[in-house]
């Protein structure tokens, strides 16, 4: 499963964005299933996702979406304040027992919370971008995500919990 939020070959990065809004829901829903070693390695899962997906979005289309959406400055702020929301979730589930009821109710909390900001994100932000933007643009900003992807696998790869898989 590791690879799965890795960008696909000629699709532009708002799909690719759709793509691992997609992925997150089913890793989720896939998680939240599992106990034990399995579960730990979900979550696992479901943190690489979020951390270089957020992490390429506030890097490459946050900024051009401020710019050119209308009402993109509030718009943006809204989502940034979430994704930080997210981190510090992130946070401090992994300072809990996986598997605990603790960490249950928070991994489904954090679903709930990932789940909305994506839909407020390709309804807010994503459709208007890719109604608004133009194809020179759009074609640097995937390159530029598949660049920032590929030095995310390569630190994923030499990074603790690296596994090869
Ligand atoms: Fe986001
Ligand atoms: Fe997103």
């Amino acid at each position: 499963m590791r690879l799965a939020s890795a960008p696909s070959i000629g699709k532009d990065v708002i799909t690719m964005l759709k793509e691992q809004h997609r992925q997150a829901k089913l890793t989720f829903e896939r998680a939240v299933r599992l106990r034990g070693k399995e579960l730990a390695a979900a979550f696992l899962d479901i943190q690489r996702l979020l951390l270089s997906h957020e992490a390429a979005e506030q890097a490459i289309v946050h900024p051009v979406a401020k710019l050119i959406v209308e009402d993109g400055e509030a718009i943006i702020a809204a989502r940034l304040e979430e994704e930080s929301a997210l981190k510090e979730a992130l946070a401090e589930l992994r300072a809990l027992e996986v598997g605990s009821a603790r960490f249950d109710h928070r991994l489904q909390a954090l679903r709930f919370d990932v789940l909305s900001h994506a839909r407020r994100e390709e309804q807010d932000e994503l459709a208007r971008l890719a109604r608004l933007i133009d194809d020179g643009r759009l074609k640097q900003m995937t390159r530029a995500f598949g660049e920032a992807h590929a030095q995310q696998w390569v630190a994923d790869l030499s990074g603790p919990g690296a596994d090869g898989a």
